[in-house]
């Protein structure tokens, strides 16, 4: 029988990787992403409940580093959701697993010296089908807003370099340039 990749080679792999490279984010998200698409080839190993809707979004815990390292999460966006525009405070690779994504990617222009607000300015887009790895990198690569475009639940793999359950994180608001924080929550099914 042929080994195949899986959520613990992933681990393995992804553990050695922040080994070495420490604080280097981008040193990470570039040394990961093709260990993500990796994983995505074959998701024979994936929980078949982690594929369900719970609400408009849901982040189901994969794995979560004993020293905090980083956290995967399978997390399922609802037909016709879309996120707000927010960051995440660390680095990230988002894996697409199932139906397509459009990821909006943003820039803090202002000198954040006005407590409570932020101007942004558009820094590209990408439509994320099946197999595509996108990154962040904080806090300059970090900001966006995703769009499941998909006509079902899309499904997407997220490794960020925390736990980001219950942190408080930044939502931006494009047209006044408030910031409200927020934090969301893993879901852990036993
Ligand atoms: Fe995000």
């Amino acid at each position: 029988m042929i080994a195949t990749y899986n959520l613990a080679a992933f681990v393995r792999d992804l553990d050695a990787l922040v080994a070495r490279h420490g604080d280097d984010q981008r040193a990470i998200v570039t040394a990961g992403k093709p260990l993500l698409a990796r994983l995505l080839q074959d998701m024979s190993w994936l929980d078949p409940r982690c594929c369900e809707p719970r609400g408009p979004s849901v982040q189901y815990l994969l794995y979560k580093h004993p020293a905090d390292k980083f956290s995967i999460t399978a997390t399922v966006f609802d037909v016709g959701y879309h996120t707000t525009v927010h960051n995440h405070g660390t680095w990230g690779l988002i894996g697409v697993y199932h139906g397509t994504e459009r990821e909006e990617r943003y820039k803090r222009i202002d000198d954040g010296s006005r407590p409570g607000y932020a101007r942004l300015r558009p820094a590209g887009e990408a439509l994320n089908t099946p197999g595509a790895v996108t990154h962040l990198i904080a806090p300059e690569e970090d900001i966006h807003r995703i769009f499941n475009l998909s006509p079902h639940p899309s499904l997407s793999i997220h490794v960020y370099g925390a736990d980001l359950d219950g942190r408080p994180r930044q939502q931006f608001d494009l047209d006044t340039g408030e910031i409200r924080e927020f934090q969301t929550r893993n879901v852990f099914l036993a």
